[in-house]
């Protein structure tokens, strides 16, 4: 299963805060960002370092850097909630966006935007969708990206079900995803159950 499950107590404690159905979107807002900084913690744990040497003043300190491009790729509306925390770690990352939306009948995802930076190809690409339903928007946006020459994305997503994990294996099996939740089933509005509800409209107060 290509799915790690982060229970680190940050990520676990925000996830609940998230779940509460009387949780205000300021509120939601400053969890997401809480649960998405230990999540990329984890999430970027492998990435490459170049080892170099620094002068501190007083003497020389070996020393290492991040040795990769980054490109973090949030899916539009509810993505952009987990931007800031990763770049807040990442500071040099570039960005790219994707705009997805789920047809409210369908479910299925179609795309409306994006826009990408010429370096997708080689980078490491953190692809951030909060929400793995269906699966059908992280594979579009999988898609997206590896039409472009982007084949070195992690997916990081705050509620995922087996059904979405399943989707990214089948269609883009090299792909990694960092989960803080699997939750057990889909209603038959395609929402995760027990879930948290619709992220966008409760990250921006819409319905
Ligand atoms: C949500 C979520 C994912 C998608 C997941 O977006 O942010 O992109 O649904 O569902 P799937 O795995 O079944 O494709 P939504 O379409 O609600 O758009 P929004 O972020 O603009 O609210
Ligand atoms: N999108 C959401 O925002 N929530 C779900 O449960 C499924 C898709």
């Amino acid at each position: 299963m290509p799915a790690h499950i982060v229970v680190h107590p940050v990520v676990q404690d925000a996830l609940t805060v998230l779940r509460l159905n009387t949780t205000n979107a300021a509120e939601f807002r400053r969890n997401a960002a809480r649960l998405t900084m230990a999540l990329a913690v984890e999430a970027t744990k492998a990435l490459p370092l170049q080892n170099t040497t620094v002068e501190t003043g007083l003497g020389k300190a070996s020393a290492q850097r991040i040795d990769d491009e980054i490109v973090v790729v949030p899916v539009l509306r509810a993505g952009l909630s987990m931007l800031e925390p990763i770049l807040t770690l990442l500071p040099t990352a570039r960005v790219g966006y994707i705009g997805l939306e789920r047809d409210e009948q369908t479910a299925i995802a179609s795309s409306y935007y994006s826009k990408l930076p010429d370096q997708i190809a080689s980078a490491h690409i953190l692809l951030v969708d909060p929400m793995l339903a269906t699966g059908g928007s992280a594979v579009a946006a999988l898609d997206l990206l590896s039409d472009l020459g982007g084949s070195h994305a992690v997916l990081l997503s705050i509620v995922a079900t087996d059904q979405g994990i399943r989707a990214v294996e089948n269609h883009h099996s090299q792909t990694t995803i960092y989960t803080a939740a699997v939750d057990p089933t889909l209603n038959e509005q395609k929402f995760i159950v027990p879930g948290l509800g619709d992220f966008g409209d409760r990250l921006y107060g819409t319905d």
